[in-house]
Order: structure tokens, then C-alpha cells, then sequence
């Protein structure tokens, strides 16, 4: 099948890249001529494990294609997807302008049918808009689907080639198969494909983000508590998540989610209820539980600093927002490194991959070490804040002999507890005992 990609950002470069693999030909848009002229040469431009092999041999193989033109690639697309930005705006809804733009103008272009479908993650309603913005000059016929995307960062690709579901919204027909055949490689082993009309498949990405995010907020409440009660987090992680009906997954407590989806997510279906008069209530509570969180550790660090953190150094492992990838959109290391300086330290930092997009951001007001344990030089203690690999099982002779207080702070719950307390080491960490 001949298909278009509109927007090349991390869903659109992961859509084209896996459609490319089961075969199809993929036109990929982007306004951004720097991008487009790095992604045509074989430079890939997001940091995903497993994607630059696809994305190498599907450019060499002719099947992906790059163009800042609009009309030069969906010329011969049956399907054209909408994989555009919607960043929260100020009042936390949704911001369409890209993809109605996107759409007003492929209603100007468009001389056969196709369908097009949103894969961004776009508010109740949106569907209804694109059609609309696309029907206004366009005279073929066409069709609009709403096709939510559900992968995560880090697993993108496995996430995108055997995916748990595919929710396709659309009540017509003729789309329905189109899109049908398109999936049918990557359902092979009998995942489902499940059909609904467009606004339940709109809600059905908002619902699913923020019923996550809420198992993880109630399982960071749980934490709290856990440490007031004395009991282990850890304990009761395991002895409710091997229910079934509550499930293993998504209940490592933390501080905080972050990322560029179930911020801003929860926060939109938060600003939808609102708008049709409802509230959600439970959704402001884990907006308010996720903001605390990422602070979590401070009190613990003031605590063992007598209250006074003025001159202290602290290292910190762990900037990107979750480990395997370098997005560091809020990130809860950013607010920790904000809070420090606030209080009068010092910081150098260590990540695997996002120190770059660190040091566009903080800049010089923090230092930067080239290797995890050369960061920990004349430390005060040490902060973890991403579950790296490489951090689970450090050298811990090395961290000793580096920080001038054998103390962690860790608030990924990286270590046992009980061998921290062997160790020598003041260790702290989530819903766990000191
Ligand atoms: C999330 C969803 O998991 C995807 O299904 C969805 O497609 C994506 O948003 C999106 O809307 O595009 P992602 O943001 O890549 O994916 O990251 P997750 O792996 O879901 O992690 C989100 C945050 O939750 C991270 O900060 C992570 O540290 C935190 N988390 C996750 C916990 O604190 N505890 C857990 O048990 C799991």
C-alpha cells in the first residue's frame, strides 16, 4: 500500500519506519528542511533502540521516502496519516492548529479518495473538526479515521510491530478495510483489532494514559503510606498485582510519572470533562499526587542535612524522564535539580543519553560529568532519579570512596534495602524502610 506520514516526530518516525518494514511504500512530511535533509541521508533524528536498523535498510530499499512537500507526498497515498504536535495550551486543552492546518490544506490537494487518519493523540471531537476543515474544499470523497497510538518510548518499535490492540475508529466501511488489511501483519498472533466509531476511539487514548497514570499515582499514595505504617512497598506491590484483575504492570512506585504524554494527557482529559461540565475528580487528585512526588526525596535529603542544604554538592544519576530514552519533558530530575539550587547547592549530573538535552535547558547553572562514577567527585550524596541499567548494580566501593557521606537517595528503589543497611550505607528510598 502506498502511504503518507505527516509529521516526523517520534510517533510519525516510528509509524512510517514499521509500515516501511511489512512492506508498504511510505512518504514521510515534514515542514522542517533541516530535519527532512538529515532523515533523506540516513541520519535518524530520535533515539529509539531498534529503530535506526529499520529506518537504515527501508531507505536503502526504497521504501521510505522524506519530502517537506505536502502535495509531492500524498500524490499517490491511499492512506495518509496525521502523526502532527498537539501541545497543551495555556488552559490546558489541546492545541489543534497543526493538524486542522495540516488537514485544510490536504482538502485543497486531494483529487482521490483516501482515508486519513489521526494518529495523534487528540481530543473528543477532533475527527468531526479534521472532516470538516478537509470537506470544505475538497470534492472526492474521503474518509477520516481516528487511530490512536499506544507505544512507549524506549519500546516504540516492539510496541508498534506486535502491538497489544489496534483501535480503529471509523464508521465507514471502506475504511474499515483498508485499515484492516494495513494492521493485519502486525496482529498476526491473534491480538485484537477493535473497531469503534471516532470518538470512542478518541477517548479510549486519554482513558488509557490517564488510567495509568492513576495506577501510578495511587500506588506513589501507597508508598507514603507505607513508610508512616511501616510497612514495605515492595510487599504490597507484589501481593496485589498478581491479581489478575489489578495486574503486575505500572505499579512501581517512584517520583512521579513525567514524559510528554501523561502530563499533558491527563491533564487535557481533565480540561474535556470540564468543558462538557463534569469533574473528574479523581484526575485532579493524581495531577496532585504526581506533582508532590517529584519532590518526594527532598524532605529525606533536607532531613539528613540538618534542614540546610546551603553549600552542599550533591550528584545526581538519571535525567531522561524514564530509562532507554533521552526526552527529559518533565522529567522529575528537573525539579529535583531546581529545588537543590533553590536551596542553596550544588550539582553535576550523569545520564546514559539525555545530557545533551539537559544542558539545552539548565545550561551552566549545573555541572556535567562524562561517566556515573566520575560524578559522584566530592559529592555530598548521591540522588537517583532514572532506573538505568547501568545503575542497578554500581560499584559500590567506587561510591563510597567518592562521596564525603555514605548516603543514597534513590527514588527509583534501585537497591535492597537490607544490603544497603550491610553496607554501611544512610539509603533511602520509596515506601520503604530507612
Ligand atoms: C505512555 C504510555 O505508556 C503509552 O502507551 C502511550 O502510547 C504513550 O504514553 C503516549 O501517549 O504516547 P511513555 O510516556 O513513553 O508511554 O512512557 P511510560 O513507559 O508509560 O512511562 C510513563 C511514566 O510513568 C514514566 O515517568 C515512568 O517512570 C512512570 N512509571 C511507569 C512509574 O512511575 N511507575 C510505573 O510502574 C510505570
Amino acid at each position: 500500500m502506498k502511504i503518507t506520514v505527516v509529521g516526523t516526530g517520534y510517533v510519525g518516525l516510528v509509524t512510517g519506519t514499521c509500515f516501511a518494514e511489512t512492506g508498504n511504500e511510505v512518504t514521510c512530511v515534514d515542514i522542517d528542511v533541516n530535519k527532512v535533509a538529515k532523515l533523506s541521508a540516513g541520519q535518524i533524528t530520535i533515539y529509539e533502540p531498534g529503530l535506526e536498523k529499520l529506518f537504515e535498510r527501508n531507505l536503502k530499499e526504497e521504501r521510505l521516502f522524506f519530502t517537506t512537500s505536502l502535495e509531492e507526498g500524498i500524490r499517490h497515498a491511499e492512506v495518509v496519516f496525521l502523526a502532527l504536535p498537539t501541545p497543551p495550551g495555556a488552559d490546558g486543552a489541546a492545541d489543534l492548529s497543526f493538524v486542522l492546518g495540516v488537514a485544510d490544506q490536504l482538502g485543497k490537494l486531494m483529487t482521490d479518495y483516501k482515508v486519513i487518519v489521526d494518529k495523534s493523540t487528540v481530543p473528543v471531537g477532533t475527527a468531526e473538526k479534521v472532516t470538516a476543515a478537509i470537506a470544505q474544499h475538497c470534492k472526492t470523497p474521503f474518509d477520516v479515521v481516528s487511530n490512536p497510538e499506544f507505544l512507549r518510548e524506549g519500546v516504540a518499535v516492539d510496541d508498534f510491530m506486535k502491538p497489544d490492540r489496534v483501535v480503529i475508529g471509523t464508521n465507514s466501511e471502506r475504511a474499515r478495510k483498508i485499515m484492516g488489511e494495513l494492521y493485519a501483519p502486525f496482529v498476526r498472533q491473534g491480538n485484537p483489532v477493535i473497531y469503534m466509531d471516532e470518538k470512542s476511539a478518541e477517548l479510549t487514548k486519554y482513558a488509557a494514559n490517564s488510567f495509568l497514570a492513576t495506577k501510578i499515582s495511587f500506588m506513589n499514595e501507597i508508598a507514603v503510606l507505607c513508610e508512616k505504617l511501616g510497612a514495605d512497598v515492595d510487599m504490597v506491590r507484589r501481593g496485589i498485582g498478581s491479581d489478575d484483575r489489578i495486574g503486575k504492570r505500572f505499579l512501581f512506585p517512584g517520583i512521579g510519572y513525567g514524559g510528554s504524554c501523561f502530563p499533558k494527557d491527563v491533564q487535557a482529559l481533565v480540561k474535556s470533562s470540564r468543558d462538557a461540565n463534569y469533574d473528574f475528580r479523581i484526575l485532579n487528585a493524581v495531577m496532585d499526587v504526581n506533582e508532590k512526588q517529584k519532590l518526594f526525596l527532598l524532605p529525606k535529603i533536607k532531613a539528613f542535612f540538618n534542614d540546610d542544604l546551603k553549600g552542599r554538592h550533591f550528584a545526581l544519576w538519571g535525567l531522561a524522564f524514564k530509562p532507554n530514552t533521552d526526552d527529559i519533558r518533565e522529567a522529575p530530575a528537573l525539579y529535583i535539580i531546581d529545588a537543590l539550587l533553590a536551596a542553596g547547592a550544588t550539582v553535576t549530573v550523569f545520564d546514559p543519553e539525555a545530557m545533551e538535552n539537559v544542558r539545552q535547558v539548565v545550561g551552566d547553572k549545573i555541572t556535567y560529568a562524562d561517566h556515573q562514577y566520575t560524578c559522584l567527585d566530592k559529592a555530598d550524596a548521591l540522588i537517583i532519579a532514572t532506573e538505568w541499567s547501568v545503575f542497578r548494580t554500581p560499584d559500590f566501593n567506587k561510591i563510597s570512596a567518592a562521596l564525603k557521606h555514605k548516603a543514597i537517595f534513590d527514588g527509583r528503589n534501585l537497591f535492597e534495602v537490607a544490603r544497603m543497611k550491610e553496607m554501611g550505607y544512610h539509603y533511602e528510598s520509596v515506601g520503604r524502610a530507612a
